[in-house]
């Protein structure tokens, strides 16, 4: 009952205010024809995300778990057209579907999939020097979190976003007790967010097709 009227809100959203947005509805129709897994971001959450990257003005935005790049596709729009994204996933398979939607929506100029082990490719992007990034998107398993929140700290500078996903988990994050891998992995996160002098930060409980869960939104003001 109450999920099939957060449904419902949610296509009264895409109808209003998402209309005639074809290409990120293409990304998820390909993620379901190549058998990926249904956990992008929703498509309110997908402009979201969007509307952050325009608000922080981001010219460099860094990605952790593509999927088939819903998400990615939504971040890549919202960057200059000398902007990139960088995103990075685990499985070849899904960089593959990623690949194909990002360049059908016309935004593979601007962005690179890294294959890999996320903490791997974060680990050499830090040793090579890469450039710091205005925006961060954590998305990928939940008990790598508190590790990429460590590498992102390294990866950007005084004003940049960092967003991760996932940090309500149906309520369960209030669990202080959570046996949980992931619920432990984002209490972890959050109270890492809280306790560095760099970061302030919020959550947000958010509703939807998807279900009950919820944003970490936090800028770096050092
Ligand atoms: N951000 C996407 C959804 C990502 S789902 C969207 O909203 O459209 C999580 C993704 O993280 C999956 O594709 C999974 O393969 C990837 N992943 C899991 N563990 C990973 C790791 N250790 N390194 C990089 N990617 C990982
Ligand atoms: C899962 C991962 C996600 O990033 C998400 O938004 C929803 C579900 C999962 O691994 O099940
Ligand atoms: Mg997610």
């Amino acid at each position: 009952m109450t999920h099939d009227l957060w449904t419902d809100v949610d296509a009264y959203i895409v109808d209003t205010l998402h209309a005639g947005d074809h290409d990120v509805e293409a990304a998820l129709l390909a993620g379901d024809a190549a058998g990926l897994p249904a956990i992008a971001v929703s498509p309110p959450h997908g402009k979201l995300l969007y509307l952050l990257a325009r608000l922080a003005r981001a010219e460099r935005i860094l990605e952790i778990g593509t999927l088939g790049g819903f998400s990615a596709i939504w971040l890549a729009r919202a960057l200059p057209p000398t902007g990139q994204l960088v995103t990075l996933e685990l499985e070849p398979s899904h960089a593959r579907v990623a690949r194909e939607s990002l360049d059908r929506a016309g935004v593979g100029d601007r962005t690179e999939v890294r294959v890999g082990p996320a903490a791997a490719s974060l680990k050499s992007m830090i040793a090579d020097g890469e450039a710091m990034f205005d925006m961060v998107f954590i998305d990928a398993d939940k008990e790598g979190y508190p590790a990429y929140l460590e590498s992102a700290m390294q990866l950007t500078r005084t004003g940049s976003v960092i967003v991760a996903d996932n940090t309500v988990r149906d309520g369960a994050v209030r669990d202080a007790d959570s046996s949980d891998a992931a619920v432990r992995a984002v209490r972890r996160y959050n109270a890492m967010v809280a306790a560095d002098a760099r970061l302030t930060g919020t959550a947000i409980q958010t509703v939807g097709l998807k279900g009950y869960d919820g944003f970490t939104i936090a800028v770096r003001c050092d």
